[in-house]
C-alpha cells in the first residue's frame, strides 16, 4: 500500500476513535478569586499526586493551577503515544533547545513536556523505571537526609498498584495505590527477540525495579487493560469529586506572589488574557517541572541576579535557579532494518487491530510496538550487579513512510542513552513575558568524555545486533550514511561521532534545575524539606529537585517526590496522624 494511502488510514481511525472516546472531562473553568491552603501549580506527574493527597485533608482547600486543558483520550492508546508529540499536538509545550554546534545537527533538538492535566506523564513513554540503590544512596550523602533508597522505597510502593502477583510479594513492589504498573500485554516478534538478544549478550533477565537495575526487561507501565495511566487517571479523576479540591485548567501562572521581602503568599496567573490572584495561606508548591518551574521561580524574582537583572528584575533571592541542568541525552545513530519481520500492516490487519483495539482492549494498539523493552548496561570491565548502569539501551519503531502509530514499523533505532553526563546545562527566561518560552541549554557533550561514552554505546549496538537471535531474524544494520556525515566512513569512531551530533536526542529527562542540598551548597535551591532556600511558604515539589540525575527514567521519581513531599507538608501543618 502507498505510505500517504496508510497514513491517512491510519487518520481516519484515529479520528474515529477520538470521537468514540472523547467523553468531555469536567472542565473547570471556573476562576477562582479567594484563598485556598495550598496553591499547587502545575498538574504534572508530580502536581496530580500531591493534589490528591493534600486533598485527602477535608478541611484543607486546595487549589491546582494547570496551563494546559483537560488530557485527550487518544492519548490513552499506548500505539498512538507517537502522536503526542507532533506539530498538530495540543497537548505539547513545543520547546527546542538552543543551538549548539556540539550536538542536535548544531540547530537545537525539540524537547517535548506535556501541556495537559497530567502533564508530561500523558505523553510520556509510559515506562516505570525508578532508578538504583545507589542514585538514592548518593542523594542522601550529599546531604539530604531521608533520601536514601530505603527512606524512598515506601513511597514508590505507596503510590503503586502492581498487578503482577509474583512481583507484588517481593518487598520492592506494591498494591494498596492507584497508579496501575503492568507490563503490555501484547509483545510482537522483534520484541521478544530483543530480549533474547539482550541475554544472549550477557545480561540477566529481571525486575528492573527490585534489588539491581542492570539487566534487560520488558518494562513495567504506567498502563492498565491496554490504557495508558496518567497521573490525571491514576490520582486525579477520583480527587476532583472532593468539594475541597478546586482544579482549574487553561490557567497560566506568570509568578508567584511574594511580600515581606521572603514570603510567598498567592500566585498570578492568566486565563483567557485576563489576570487573575489567587492567595494560599499555608504555602505555595511549584510543580512546573524541570523548565517551567525556574521560569516561574526567574520570573518571581529568585534566581541567579545576573540572569535576572539584564530584564529588570528585582532580585528577591540570588539562587542558582535552573542552573546544573542535566538531561539524559541519546541519538538515532544506529538503524536496524526488520526486512523479514516488518510490522508495517496492510489495510486489512490495521482494520482488524482497530477493532480488537476498540472491543477487545486487545492487539498491536495496546502496546508500543519494540519502545517496551529497557536494558541497562555494566561500566566497562565490571561484572557486580550492584554497579551503577552507564548506559541504557531502549528499542524505538520507526519508518521512513511518516508518523505512525509505535506498533507500526519496519525498522528500529537501537537508543543508547548515557545515564550519568557530566556536561550541565541550564534554563533561563530570554523575556519578562510569561508566554515565551525560556532558553533551554543542555549544553550536551560539552564534556568530551560523554561523547565518548556514546560511541562506546554505539559498538554495544552494533554488538546487540549480530547475536543470534536477531540474526537469525534477519536484522541489518542500516549502512544509509547519515545526512551530513556522507563524508565520514561508515563504522569509523568519526563516522559516530558525526552521527551522534548530526542525530542527538533527549530522553526526556530534564531534572536538576532546582537542586535540592543544604543551604551551604551554592549549587543547590531547596532543602531537604523542598522548601526554598531563603523563602518561606514556598516549596518546589517536582522534577527539577532531584539533587544528581538518577539512573533510568524519571517518572516514578517525580510522583515518588510529590508522595514524599505530601508526607513532609501534613506533618508540617500537624496532619500526620492520619493513616497512609
Ligand atoms: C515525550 C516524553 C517521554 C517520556 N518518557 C518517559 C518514560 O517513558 N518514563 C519516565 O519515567 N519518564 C518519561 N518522561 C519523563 C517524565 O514524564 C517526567 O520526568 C515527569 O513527568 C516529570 O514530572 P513533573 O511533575 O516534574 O513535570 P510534568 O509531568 O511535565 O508536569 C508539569 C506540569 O506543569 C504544567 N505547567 C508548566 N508551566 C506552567 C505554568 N506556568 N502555569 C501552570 N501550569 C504549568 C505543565 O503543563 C504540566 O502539566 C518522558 C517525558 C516526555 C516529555
Ligand atoms: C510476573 O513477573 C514475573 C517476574 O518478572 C514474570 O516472570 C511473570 O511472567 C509475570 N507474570 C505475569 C502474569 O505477567
Ligand atoms: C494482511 O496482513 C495480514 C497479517 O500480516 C495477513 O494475514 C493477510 O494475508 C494480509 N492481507 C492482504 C490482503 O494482504
Ligand atoms: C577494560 O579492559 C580492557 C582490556 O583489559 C582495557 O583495554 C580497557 O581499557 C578497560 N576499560 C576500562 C574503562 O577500564
Ligand atoms: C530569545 O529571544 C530572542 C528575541 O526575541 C529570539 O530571537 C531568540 O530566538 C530567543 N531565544 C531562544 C533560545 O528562544
Ligand atoms: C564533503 O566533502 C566535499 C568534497 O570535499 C565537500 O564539498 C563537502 O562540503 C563535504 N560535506 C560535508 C558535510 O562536510
Amino acid at each position: 500500500m502507498a505510505p500517504a494511502a496508510m497514513t491517512s488510514f491510519v487518520l481516519v481511525f484515529t479520528s474515529v476513535l477520538v470521537v468514540r472516546l472523547s467523553q468531555a472531562g469536567s472542565e473547570n473553568s471556573r476562576p477562582g478569586g479567594g484563598n485556598y491552603d495550598f496553591v499547587i501549580v502545575g498538574g504534572g506527574a508530580a502536581g496530580c499526586t500531591l493534589a490528591n493527597r493534600l486533598s485527602e485533608i477535608a478541611r484543607w482547600k486546595v487549589l491546582l493551577l494547570e496551563a494546559g486543558g483537560e488530557e485527550p483520550e487518544w492519548s490513552q492508546v499506548p500505539a498512538y503515544s507517537s502522536y503526542t508529540l507532533t506539530p498538530e499536538s495540543h497537548i505539547d509545550w513545543g520547546f527546542r533547545t538552543a543551538p549548539s554546534p556540539l550536538s542536535c545537527g548544531g540547530v537545537g533538538c525539540v524537547y517535548p513536556r506535556g501541556k495537559t492535566l497530567g502533564g508530561s506523564t500523558a505523553i510520556n513513554g509510559m515506562f516505570y523505571v525508578r532508578g538504583s540503590r545507589q542514585d538514592y544512596d548518593d542523594w542522601r550523602s550529599l546531604g539530604n537526609d531521608g533520601w536514601g533508597y530505603d527512606d524512598v522505597l515506601g513511597y514508590f510502593k505507596k503510590s503503586e498498584r502492581n498487578g503482577n502477583r509474583t512481583l507484588a510479594a517481593t518487598r520492592y513492589h506494591g498494591t494498596g495505590g492507584t497508579l496501575d504498573v503492568n507490563v503490555f500485554k501484547y509483545q510482537d516478534v522483534n520484541t521478544r527477540a530483543i530480549i533474547d538478544a539482550l541475554v544472549q549478550y550477557g545480561l540477566p533477565e529481571r525486575d528492573l525495579n527490585g534489588e539491581y537495575i542492570i539487566g534487560a526487561a520488558i518494562t513495567q507501565m504506567i498502563s492498565f487493560n491496554g490504557a495508558r495511566r496518567s497521573t490525571n487517571q491514576a490520582f486525579l479523576r477520583e480527587a476532583r469529586k472532593r468539594s475541597n479540591l478546586e482544579v482549574i485548567t487553561m490557567a497560566h501562572v506568570s509568578r508567584v506572589l511574594i511580600r515581606n521581602r521572603n514570603q510567598a503568599y498567592g500566585v498570578e496567573y492568566l486565563k483567557d488574557g485576563i489576570t487573575y490572584r489567587v492567595f494560599a495561606t499555608k504555602e505555595v508548591i511549584l510543580s512546573a517541572g524541570s523548565i517551567c518551574t525556574p521560569q516561574i521561580l526567574q520570573l518571581s524574582g529568585i534566581g541567579p541576579a545576573d540572569v535576572l537583572k539584564p530584564f529588570g528584575i528585582k532580585v528577591v533571592a540570588d539562587l542558582p535557579v535552573g542552573e546544573n541542568l542535566q538531561d539524559h541525552v541519546c541519538s538515532t545513530t544506529v538503524t536496524c532494518k526488520v526486512p523479514r519481520t516488518s510490522q508495517m500492516p496492510n489495510i486489512t490487519s490495521q482494520f482488524n487491530d482497530f477493532l480488537d483495539y476498540i472491543y477487545r482492549r486487545e492487539g498491536p494498539l495496546t502496546a508500543t510496538g519494540s519502545l517496551q523493552i529497557a536494558a541497562f548496561f555494566r561500566p566497562e570491565n565490571t561484572t557486580n550487579d550492584d554497579a551503577v548502569p552507564y548506559m541504557e539501551f531502549t528499542f524505538a519503531p520507526t519508518t521512513p513512510e511518516g508518523n505512525l502509530p509505535f506498533c507500526y514499523y519496519d525498522r528500529i533505532y537501537f537508543v543508547g542513552i548515557l545515564q550519568k553526563p557530566l556536561s550541565k546545562g541550564y534554563v533561563r527566561i530570554n523575556s519578562t513575558d510569561p508566554f515565551q518560552p525560556p532558553i533551554i541549554q543542555p549544553n550536551y557533550f560539552e564534556e568530551d568524555q560523554d561523547m565518548r561514552r556514546m560511541v562506546e554505546g554505539i559498538h554495544y549496538a552494533l554488538d546487540i545486533i549480530q547475536t543470534p537471535a536477531l540474526q537469525n531474524l534477519g536484522f541489518e544494520v542500516d549502512m544509509e550514511p547519515i545526512s551530513g556525515c556522507e563524508n565520514y566512513t561508515w563504522g569509523t569512531d568519526d563516522y559516530f561521532r558525526c552521527g551522534i551530533m548530526m542525530t542527538t536526542r533527549t530522553n526526556y529527562h530534564p531534572v536538576t534545575t532546582c537542586k535540592m542540598g543544604p543551604k551551604s551548597d551554592p549549587t543547590t535551591v531547596v532543602d531537604s524539606q523542598l522548601k526554598v532556600h531563603s523563602i518561606l511558604n514556598l516549596r518546589v515539589i517536582d522534577a527539577s529537585i532531584m539533587p544528581t540525575m538518577i539512573s533510568g527514567h524519571t517518572m516514578a521519581p517525580s510522583i515518588m517526590i510529590a508522595e514524599k513531599g505530601a508526607d513532609m507538608l501534613k506533618h508540617d501543618w500537624g496532619e500526620d496522624k492520619i493513616k497512609n
